[in-house]
């Protein structure tokens, strides 16, 4: 349900972010995503500037489209500067007038990279949900986090990151049934206080989709609070990173695996062009282990022994993914989000995958071919993960 106040909300950030009726402003996000309505659509009518829409999102025509209509800011979501980072370089990279990028889900490492080549664009991340009821921004300049604690903030949006169990997919209670508060450093769920500062507006049509994004008595009896699903942390000086989405952290003897973190590092691979990581259940075992859905650069193979230098240096054992399937595309949603529910489906086997797949071998120290051979060992319980 979004009420005018909420839309208001939204182009607020074209405000905030310094974009004036100056500005050409180019939006490849399909408009049924808020992003693209409510911040690029009506925030461009709200501030008198120029819209250039695009029908679908495409990494090579995209700087020559901004070239052409003279574009000064772009949006972003999820993978999208992550693509353009990936398209091979060219002379040409920092001849466009791109001053602001706005928008959300901007990794770390991937921010540094198109700073470097694409030149000094200001970049704008904030965070928010198009339901949710509370909202940060990167006012700060620090590269990687997406807002910092602001003490008048906090006093008006009673925001807390809390600890959860991943395993049971719900919030970790005390003796007295209350939620408990993660000390910083340490990922927790964000949740924020409903109230007439923060409502929440809810869905339109299923009421139990609604309630299911509630949550009650979390400090005390009859409090109630919305569930962002998303997993945060703070640093010692108070700034707020993204940690993972709840559904796509899973556990792997009894550690919590943030699968964009994994991504990130296998990204840093120079033969890897893209990552979907993922946990699969195996028989016997608690949890899910790690696997990656892997596409490779142009003319570059895989290089067992050079990925398992890398992610043995940057990972503990058990977030490193055992399993490395090769595939030609990385199936995506209309959001640009991977697609995950099917990979772990399909598993492991490799008679089901008619895809190349490694196996992390921890003696040979090296990711080797993976074989139906290896597959029944670790079925039949003869070889320990
Ligand atoms: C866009 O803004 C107009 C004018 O305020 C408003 O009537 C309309 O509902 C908005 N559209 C969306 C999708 O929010
Ligand atoms: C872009 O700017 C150039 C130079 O100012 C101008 O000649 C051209 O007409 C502009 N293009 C568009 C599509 O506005
Ligand atoms: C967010 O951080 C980036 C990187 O430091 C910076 O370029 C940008 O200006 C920041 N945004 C704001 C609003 O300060
Ligand atoms: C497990 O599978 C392997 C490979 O097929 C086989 O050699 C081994 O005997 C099996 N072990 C048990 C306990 O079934």
């Amino acid at each position: 349900v979004i009420t005018h106040e909420r839309m208001i909300l939204g182009c607020g950030l074209m405000i905030t972010s310094g974009v004036t009726s100056g500005d050409v402003v180019y939006t490849a996000l399909p408009l049924y995503h808020s992003a693209g309505i409510l911040i690029g659509v009506n925030g461009s009518i709200m501030q008198g500037a120029t819209l250039v829409l695009r029908t679908k999102f495409s990494a090579s025509q995209f700087w020559d489209d901004c070239r052409k209509y003279n574009v000064t800011v772009i949006q972003y979501i999820g993978e999208v500067l992550r693509y353009l980072c990936n398209v091979p370089k060219k002379n040409n990279d920092r001849d466009h007038r791109v001053r602001i990028a706005l928008g959300n889900g901007l990794r770390g490492d991937v921010w540094r990279e198109f700073i470097k080549r694409f030149g000094d664009v200001r970049i704008f991340e904030f965070y928010a949900a198009t339901e949710g009821n509370i909202g940060f921004m990167n006012y700060t300049g620090k590269v990687g986090a997406l807002g910092r604690v602001n003490y008048f903030h906090k006093k008006i949006v009673h925001y807390e990151l809390i600890k959860y169990d991943v395993e049971k997919d719900e919030p970790i209670r005390d003796e007295n049934g209350y939620c408990i508060r993660v000390p910083k450093g340490e990922p927790g769920l964000l949740i924020c206080r409903i109230s007439q500062f923060a409502p929440f507006t809810g869905y339109a049509g299923a009421k139990i989709q609604t309630e299911k994004k509630k949550i009650e008595d979390v400090f005390r009896k009859g409090d109630l609070y919305f569930n962002s699903g998303d997993l945060l942390v703070t640093d010692q000086d108070n700034f707020i990173y993204f940690h993972d989405r709840v559904g796509d952290t899973f556990r792997w003897k009894g550690e919590n695996v943030a699968t964009t973190e994994v991504a990130d590092i296998l990204g840093l691979l120079d033969f890897i062009q893209e990552v979907n990581v993922y946990g699969v259940p195996v028989p016997g075992h608690e949890g899910r282990i790690g696997m990656a859905s892997i596409r490779l650069k142009e003319n570059c193979e895989f290089n067992g022994e050079q990925a398992y230098r890398h992610i043995a240096e940057y990972l503990p054992s058990y977030a490193r993914p055992r399993f490395v399937r090769i595939q030609d595309t990385i199936a995506i949603t209309g959001t640009f989000k991977h697609r995950k529910v099917q990979l772990v489906q399909e598993g492991f086997n490799p008679t089901v995958i008619p895809d190349a797949m490694y196996f992390l071998d921890d003696k040979a120290k090296m990711y080797l071919p993976m074989t139906q051979e290896i597959y029944n060992l670790i079925t039949n319980n003869s070889l320990k993960l």
